[in-house]
């Protein structure tokens, strides 16, 4: 089962629809205590990548609470819930462009949830991330497959 690609570096839309959305949002000072309180939490929540990317910041409790909220709203977006995919299989990459598109993440589903992304016909995900001291969100939008062109 392959995973949806990543929408395109320059975020050119495909035509497709648009077949989910979804939203979370995450206290960080609670998040903190949570990953102070349990150090195993971050592993099992985390992908390398992703706590390489968080340590390279000031605070990176902050930055991972960005990253979980991007994992729920992923669930919301695949019309699932806690429990259809471990949190890991949803990964936040941060973007390898240049300009405007430098530093922007993307998606990469693995696991379940790519398992579950091709069930729903999901061709790609589209994610947004914000983060300040007291809160972390994402909003991440799922596309389906690109449109057919005129007959
Ligand atoms: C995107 C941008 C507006 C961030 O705004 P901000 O108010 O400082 O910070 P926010 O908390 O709202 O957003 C931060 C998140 O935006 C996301 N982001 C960063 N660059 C982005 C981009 N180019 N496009 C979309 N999202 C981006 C990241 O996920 C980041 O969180 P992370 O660092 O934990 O991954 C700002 O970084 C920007 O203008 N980037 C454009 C690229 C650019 O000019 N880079 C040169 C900087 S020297």
């Amino acid at each position: 089962m392959s995973a949806p690609p990543p929408p395109p570096e320059d975020g050119s839309p495909s035509g497709a629809a648009v077949v989910g959305v979804g939203i979370d949002a995450v206290d960080v000072g609670r998040f903190r205590r949570v990953l102070a309180r349990r150090p195993g939490v971050g592993v099992r929540l985390f992908t390398d990548g992703e706590r390489a990317d968080a340590a390279a910041v000031r605070d990176p409790v902050e930055r991972l609470a960005a990253r979980f909220a991007a994992k729920e709203a992923a669930m919301k977006a695949l019309g699932s819930g806690i429990g259809a995919f471990a949190f890991r299989d949803v990964e936040v990459v941060r973007g390898s462009g240049t300009g405007a598109a430098r530093g922007r993440p993307s998606l990469r589903l693995g696991g379940d949830a790519a398992a579950l992304a091709a069930r729903r016909r999901v061709a790609r995900l589209h994610v947004s991330l914000t983060h300040t001291s007291q809160v972390a969100m994402a909003v991440v939008v799922a596309e389906g497959p690109p449109a057919a062109g005129p007959a």
